[in-house]
C-alpha cells in the first residue's frame, strides 16, 4: 500500500525523502512523487509513474529539488491508473498533500467542490481530500489543525494524510485514521512515515498518532491534537531494533534473509512466551474458553488454519478459521465462551481490523497475534502475544509466519494445560518439542540446493498442485501462496481427499503435483491420491518427513524433513515450500522482494 515520508529540518529535504521512500519500497507502489519548500518560496513537486529510481534520475537523488521542509509518497494506485498525473503530491491553492487510505465518499465530495469551483486534475481521492482541507481552510478562514479536523469529520473511510500550507513553511501537518502513520524527532529535524524503516536511521523515539487524531510538525518539534482542537501528548515508544534488522545483510533478497532468520524468529517467539502470563491469558480464563474464532487473511491465515487443527486437538474445542473479510460482514453467533483470535503480521490489515472491532463491539475478548509492535491490531487487543520476527520487509511473508505458527502452538499447549486436556507431563513435553524447532529448521535449511535444482525443474511450468491432509493441507495453502504470489505461477493447494471431487480434471501429462506427507496417519492415504494423480500423467515431488515410507519409485524428487511430532510439522515443512517459491522466482528473473500488484500492508478493504 502507499508509504508516506515528511522531514522538516536544516538538511535538503529531497535526498531524506527519497532514502525514506526507498525504505518503504517494500509496501508495494507504482508511482511516486515528492514536494519541497524553503521558506518564502511556493513547494516544488517531481512526480514519476513506474519504480522509485525513474523518481530519484529525475531529480538528481533529490538535489535538483531545494528546500529544508518536504513530504512525498510512494502511491498503490486504487482511484485511477498509475500515472503521473495520479501520482502524489496533489495540490490546492493553499494546499499541498499525500495520503494513504480510501476516501469512501470522494464521489460526492469531488461534486460538492467542483459546484464551489475546484477543478481536478486527476482521478484520485487523494485529490478530493486535499481541496477539502483547503476548502474549510479558506472558507472560514481557520489554522491548519481546524481545516483538518473539519475535513476529518466530512471524510468517510481510512486516510494517512500529510499536507503542507503555504501560508506555514518550515511546517508539516499530519492525520490519521485507520492508516498506519509514525512520527519522530531530533534536536534539530522531525520525520514522519508509515513505517518506521523510513525514519529509524534519525531516531528510535516515535509517536503512534491514533484515530482521528492530527499533528504539526516543525523542526524538532511534534505537537498533537484531538478532533477538538485541543492539544494532547502522545506517550513516545522506543523502537528496540536496530536498523540492520531492515537491511539485506548480504543475502539478495530480504526474502532470502528472512527464510534464514526463522530459527531465530521462533526461538525468540518462544522464549518470550516463556511466562505465559505476559500476555495477560491466565488460566482461568483459558479454561472458560468453549470455541475460537480465528481470524486473519493470507499467510497469517493459513498460520491460524494449522493453529485449528493443533486447538482441536490438544484442547478439544472446536475452532472456525475465517476470512478477516469474510467474518466483518457475516452475521456469525457471538456466543459468551467465544475467544477471537486476530493474526496478522503487519497489525495494520483493513479487514483483521475491522474483524477485531466487530468482535469488542459484540462483547467477545480479542487475542491479537501481532509483529509489529505499536500497530492498531496490537494496541486494540484485548490479550496480544506478540510475535518476534522482527521487521519483515519482503511482501511475501516467511519469518513472521513461523513465528506465528510457534505462537499458536504454545496458546494450543497452555489452554490444554490450563482446560487439564493434556496432563503437565504432556504440555511439558510438547513445549520442549516447541523449543527444539528452531534447531530443526536450521537443518531444514541446509538443504536449500536440492530445492534450487528442483526450482530449475518447474521455472517454466504453468500449473503446480499442491496436496495434503491435515495439518499437511495447512502448509500446503501456504506453499501454494508462496509459490503463486512471487514466481506468478497458477497453483492450488488441496486436501487430497478433494482432488477426486473435481480438481483431478485439471491433471494432465506433466502437471506438477507436490505432495505433503508429515502426518502419519494420514499419510498412506495422500500417497495413494498421490499415486492416482501420476497415473494421469503428473511429475510428483514429494515432501516427507523422516521416518514416514515413501514408495520407491513414487517420485525422482523427494524431500526430507526430521523427524518432529506431527503436530508441529508444519514450521518444518513449510520451509523447503519457501524456498521453492523463492528459487523459481529467482529462476524466472522476477521481483521476488516486491511482486507486482502486491502490497505488504493490506490497509484498504
Ligand atoms: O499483515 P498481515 O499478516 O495481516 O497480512 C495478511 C496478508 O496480507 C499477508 O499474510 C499476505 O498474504 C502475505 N504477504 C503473503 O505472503
Amino acid at each position: 500500500m502507499c508509504g508516506i515520508v515528511g522531514y522538516t529540518g536544516q538538511e535538503q529535504a529531497a535526498p531524506i525523502l527519497l532514502e525514506g521512500l526507498s525504505k518503504l519500497e517494500y509496501r508495494g507502489y507504482d508511482s511516486a512523487g515528492i514536494a519541497v519548500r524553503n521558506a518564502g518560496e511556493l513547494p516544488q513537486l517531481a512526480k514519476t509513474a513506474g519504480k522509485l529510481h525513474f523518481l530519484v534520475e529525475k531529480t538528481d537523488g533529490g538535489k535538483l529539488l531545494p528546500g529544508t521542509c518536504g513530504i512525498g509518497h510512494t502511491r498503490w494506485a486504487t482511484h485511477g491508473n498509475p500515472t503521473v498525473d495520479n501520482a502524489h503530491p496533489h495540490t490546492s491553492d493553499n494546499v499541498i498533500g499525500v495520503h494513504n487510505g480510501i476516501i469512501e465518499n470522494y464521489a460526492e465530495l469531488r461534486e460538492k467542490l467542483t459546484d464551489k469551483g475546484y477543478r481536478f486534475y486527476s482521478q484520485t481521492d487523494t485529490e478530493v481530500i486535499v481541496k477539502l482541507v483547503d476548502y474549510y481552510y479558506k472558507k472560514y478562514g481557520i489554522g491548519p489543525i481546524d481545516a483538518i479536523n473539519r475535513t476529518m469529520v466530512r471524510a468517510r473511510g481510512s486516510y494517512a494524510l500529510a499536507l503542507m500550507f503555504v501560508d506555514y513553511p518550515g511546517e508539516i501537518y499530519a492525520a490519521r485514521k485507520e492508516s498506519p502513520l509514525v512520527l519522530g524527532t531530533t534536536r534539530d529535524a522531525s520525520f514522519l512515515a508509515s513505517d518506521v524503516p523510513a525514519i529509524l536511521k534519525y531516531t528510535r523515539k516515535v509517536y503512534y498518532i491514533e484515530n482521528l487524531q492530527a499533528a504539526r510538525i516543525t523542526p524538532g518539534r511534534i505537537q498533537f491534537f484531538n478532533l477538538n482542537g485541543d492539544e494532547i501528548t502522545l506517550p513516545a515508544r522506543e523502537i528496540d531494533w536496530d536498523a540492520s534488522a531492515a537491511e539485506k545483510g548480504g543475502y539478495e533478497h530480504f526474502m532470502l534473509k528472512e527464510i534464514h532468520e526463522q530459527p531465530r524468529a521462533v526461538r525468540d517467539t518462544v522464549s518470550s512466551l516463556a511466562d505465559f502470563s505476559s500476555t495477560g491469558l491466565d488460566n482461568a480464563f483459558l479454561r472458560s474458553v468453549e470455541r475460537i474464532y480465528m481470524v486473519a487473511c493470507g499467510s497469517a491465515l493459513h498460520a491460524g488454519i494449522a493453529g485449528q487443527y493443533v486447538v482441536e486437538r490438544l484442547c478439544g474445542i472446536p475452532v472456525r478459521v475465517e476470512f478477516a473479510s469474510e467474518f466483518r460482514y457475516r452475521h456469525l453467533p457471538m456466543e459468551k465462551g467465544t475467544l477471537v483470535v486476530v493474526v496478522s503480521q503487519s497489525g495494520e490489515t483493513a479487514d483483521s481490523l475491522a474483524a477485531l472491532r466487530k468482535a469488542k463491539e459484540a462483547g467477545l475478548p480479542v487475542l491479537g497475534i501481532v509483529n509489529v509492535m505499536g500497530s492498531s491490531i496490537a494496541r486494540e487487543a484485548d490479550y496480544l502475544i506478540h510475535t518476534m520476527a522482527g521487521p519483515e520487509i519482503s511482501v511475501a511473508t516467511t519469518k513472521a509466519y513461523s513465528a506465528q505458527l510457534a505462537a499458536l502452538y504454545i496458546l494450543a499447549v497452555r489452554t490444554a494445560m490450563a482446560k487439564g486436556t493434556v496432563s503437565e507431563e504432556e504440555g511439558k513435553y510438547c513445549l520442549d518439542e516447541i523449543a527444539a524447532l528452531p534447531d530443526k529448521i536450521g537443518a531444514v535449511l541446509e538443504n536449500k540446493k536440492q530445492l534450487q535444482w528442483f526450482a530449475t525443474k518447474i521455472a517454466s511450468d504453468t500449473d503446480i498442485f499442491y496436496i495434503g491432509r491435515g495439518l499437511d493441507y495447512a502448509v500446503c495453502l501456504e506453499g501454494s501462496l508462496k509459490m503463486k504470489e512471487i514466481s506468478y505461477i497458477h497453483s492450488e493447494a488441496y486436501a487430497a481427499g478433494e482432488l477426486k471431487h473435481g480438481t483431478i480434471s485439471l491433471i494432465e501429462d506433466n502437471t506438477v503435483v507436490i505432495g505433503v506427507l508429515t502426518q502419519e496417519e494420514v499419510a498412506e492415504k495422500t500417497v495413494s491420491n498421490m499415486i492416482e494423480c501420476r497415473s494421469r500423467g503428473a511429475r510428483l515431488m514429494v515432501l516427507a518427513k523422516e521416518g514416514i515410507r515413501v514408495p520407491d519409485g513414487l517420485s525422482d524428487f523427494v524431500v526430507r524433513i526430521p523427524s518432529v511430532p506431527d503436530l508441529f510439522s508444519a514450521s518444518l515443512a513449510v520451509v523447503p515450500l519457501q524456498l521453492l517459491g523463492y528459487y523459481t522466482s529467482v529462476n524466472r528473473g522476477l521481483d521476488v522482494d516486491k511482486p507486482r500488484n502486491l502490497a505488504k500492508s493490506v490497509t484498504v478493504e
